[in-house]
């Protein structure tokens, strides 16, 4: 679908910008970076690239999973009018590769030695046919908790470790009267809380299975079944208005300590460090619980588009600029990502972004890392788009049991494939 649309406006916009005169000095980034902390983040970079004299024209589209942001930069590039960069995720890169739109990094990538120090988990998403076409920033997990500590000492709570246990903690803040769980009910949030639930019920082989593989038998099974009661039971830990709520609100709600706990990708935590809060005082962070040892991934990649010959060297700037060490430290510090890279120190990082660090390094070696389904690192947009419509229509009441949500999974992932 997408390569019809956007095979004539490859040619188009070739031919249009034939003619170049001077290098632009100018980035132009679409993305869906604008929560406080996810602005701070991108501040970093434009402060980089400020200092090498480009511009910064920014195209933001708010909404996580970027759902919203790729419908915008679907339109842009049909138009011929393709950004510099625009952020990506996973399989959302390939399809645009497919379509013959990305450029080719690959000469930067060489100089830089991208090829020893990017993870071939990454290098999958960002090398199409043997070319670089995206630069990855980072590595977000999302089977996290984030915890209020006040609220925590308050209730006499300990880190849980099973599902039980969770159940049991949300139930302690319910009877001190605090919201249990802080959850916007938006499809994305709902699917990405359901990537945690289902590598926590399954384990790491199922989640592999049923999310990455997408395994008839086990999407199916009695184990989704159980995942999905799984979520019904934390669902009835959400406060009444919870529906539409962005999830940068659902973090300050744990934050301010009018709830417990949000379950969130880590980038929950860029939001604690713009309020100042530091973990192990303020917050803390859990792997959601009965996950521990696996790492559940999605990372923002800078799919770089076949722009016009005057337009490439700000192109090169920006990618140059974002796989520095020096970048990958500083942004990923302020965004609650870990590296892109194997090789960055993590001296700057806090106790999470440490034990994130950790963590993937353990799950990539130990065959445990698996791709977020919600964010678009286990299957193509088509699925993830199925998966979290399901997800969501069960959340709120439009699918009715578990048995009809299996169902309408399997029936809405196959139709999608
Ligand atoms: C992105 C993060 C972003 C989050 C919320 C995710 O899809 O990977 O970088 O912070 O959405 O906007």
């Amino acid at each position: 679908m997408l390569r019809k649309l956007l095979i004539g406006t490859a040619l188009a916009s070739g031919l249009a910008f034939a003619a170049h005169a001077e290098d632009v000095k100018e980035v132009q980034m679409l993305h869906w970076w604008t929560s406080g902390g996810e602005a701070a983040a991108l501040n970093v970079l434009k402060g980089d690239l400020a200092k090498e004299g480009y511009a910064w024209k920014d195209v933001p589209v708010a909404g996580g999973g970027g759902d919203a942001a790729m419908t915008a930069l679907k339109a842009m590039v049909a138009a011929g009018n393709y950004p510099t960069a625009s952020q990506m995720l996973g399989y959302t890169v390939l399809d645009y590769a497919a379509a013959g739109v990305m450029g080719d990094l690959t000469e930067t990538a060489k100089k830089e030695g991208w090829d020893k120090s990017v993870p071939a988990a990454l290098q999958k998403f960002s090398v199409y046919e043997g070319k670089w076409v995206a630069a990855p920033v980072n590595v977000h997990s999302v089977n996290w908790l984030w915890i209020n500590k006040a609220v925590m000492d308050k209730i006499g709570g300990t880190e849980p470790k099973t599902f039980d246990d969770f159940v049991a903690l949300l139930d302690k803040a319910k009877a001190a009267g605090v919201i249990p769980l802080a959850l916007g009910g938006q499809n994305w949030q709902e699917a990405t809380m359901f990537d945690s639930v289902v590598l926590s019920t399954g384990g790491p082989e199922f989640y592999k299975k049923a999310f990455n593989d997408l395994d008839d038998a086990s999407l199916k099974s009695d184990t989704m079944k159980k995942s999905f009661d799984n979520l019904a039971k934390l669902v009835t830990y959400v406060d009444p208005n919870f529906s539409g709520r962005d999830w940068n609100l659902a973090t300050a709600m744990v934050i301010k300590g009018d709830a417990l706990v949000q379950v969130m990708g880590d980038w929950a935590k860029g939001e604690f460090h713009a309020a100042n809060k530091t973990p192990g005082t303020d917050f803390l962070c859990y792997r959601f619980p009965g996950t521990d040892g696996s790492v559940i991934y999605n990372s923002d990649m800078f799919g770089m588009f076949n722009v016009p010959d005057d337009r490439k060297a700000a192109q090169v700037a920006l990618a140059t600029a974002t796989l520095s060490k020096s970048f990958q430290s500083a942004f990923n510090v302020v965004k609650g990502s870990v590296p892109a890279r194997t090789d960055v120190p993590d001296t700057d990082f806090d106790a999470c972004g440490k034990k994130g660090i950790a963590d993937l390094k353990a799950a990539n070696e130990g065959g445990t890392l698996f791709g977020s389904l919600a964010q678009g690192y286990g299957a193509p947009p088509a699925v993830a788009n199925a998966y979290k419509d399901v997800v969501s229509k069960f959340v709120h009441g439009q699918i009715k049991t578990s048995d009809e949500a299996v169902t309408e999974l399997v029936k809405a992932i196959d139709d999608a494939k």
